[in-house]
């Protein structure tokens, strides 16, 4: 696919808004198998453009298997998945990142002995593959620094913007993961566990940034804290055994005799 075409597509309906809405991300079917185990069974839901959907679920439930699935890190064994009305059941992973679709992982993924500047950089290079060679000197390439520089600024790091990825704490650690997305300029962005291994205050400060992020990206927020993901979340859909369980607002998610069931003991107020 070409740059022009590219673009084109991110701004389709993902952006513009001609007519009435339609969903930025259809889910169908969507099933994994692994051996014998279903870690994703026959999952449909549809997010709409701007929506905060949280997914929640005890561990085991298949939460980040159905987003490496919507990521297409993980093939499907079946159903279908379509983001801006298009089919990307069958698209690399690469692609997906350049038509906007964005991710953190539950477990970091940064460079360490690089600065938090060039860690962001070459997030916002990776998405411009096709533009941009790898190799051309991102430094003097304002295409690849202003989104990186405001992706910084975003997230409260341009202080340590020169300093390297290893000398941050646990929780910068991972306001630099949320960086690294911003600056390949996502339409949808898929949070796993943002707030994992955080202190309480570290966990609060996520989750003023998950909350200021801009209002046109579609975020799907996987997380643990339900306090956090209730709070944050328009909609929610429950997880349980490879299946969702429930679906609605977090009010009617909290009421839920299934979900009150799967989280007995745990406080949902
Ligand atoms: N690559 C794999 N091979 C085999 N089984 C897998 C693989 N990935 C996930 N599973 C299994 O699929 C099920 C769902 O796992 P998944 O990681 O999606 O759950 P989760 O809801 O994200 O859990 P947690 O809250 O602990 O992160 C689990 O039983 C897990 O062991
Ligand atoms: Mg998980």
């Amino acid at each position: 696919m070409t740059a022009p075409e590219d673009l084109a597509d991110r701004v389709e309906d993902g952006r513009a808004d001609g007519g009435s809405p339609s969903p930025v991300l259809r889910v169908h079917g969507l099933t994994r198998t692994f051996g014998g185990l279903t870690a994703v069974d026959s999952v449909s839901f549809e997010v709409m453009p701007g929506e905060r959907l949280a997914v929640i679920g005890p561990n085991g439930a298949g939460k980040t298997t159905l987003f490496k699935l919507i990521a297409r890190e993980e093939r499907m064994t079946a159903g279908r998945v379509e983001f801006n009305g298009k089919d990307i059941s069958r698209i690399p992973n690469y692609e997906l990142a350049r038509l906007g679709m964005g991710r953190t992982y539950q477990v970091t993924r940064i460079f360490p002995a690089l600065t938090v500047q060039e860690n962001v950089m070459l997030a916002a290079q990776g998405t411009r593959r096709g533009r941009f060679s790898m190799f051309a000197p991102a430094r003097g390439n304002s295409s690849i620094r202003d989104p990186a520089r405001e992706a910084i600024a975003r997230v409260g790091l341009e202080k340590m913007a020169p300093i390297t990825a290893a000398e941050l704490g646990h929780g910068q650690q991972r306001q630099l993961e949320l960086a690294l997305a911003l600056a390949m300029e996502p339409i949808v962005l898929l949070l796993d566990e943002p707030g994992a291994g955080l202190s309480a205050s570290e966990r609060g400060m996520m989750r003023e940034l998950v909350a200021s992020l801009p209002a046109d990206i579609t975020v799907l927020l996987i997380e643990h804290d339900m306090q956090l993901a209730l709070g944050l979340a328009d909609r929610c859909i429950c997880m349980h055994n490879a299946k969702v369980i429930a679906e609605g607002t977090p009010e009617e998610i909290k009421a839920d005799r299934k979900v009150q069931d799967i989280y007995l003991g745990k406080a949902l107020e």
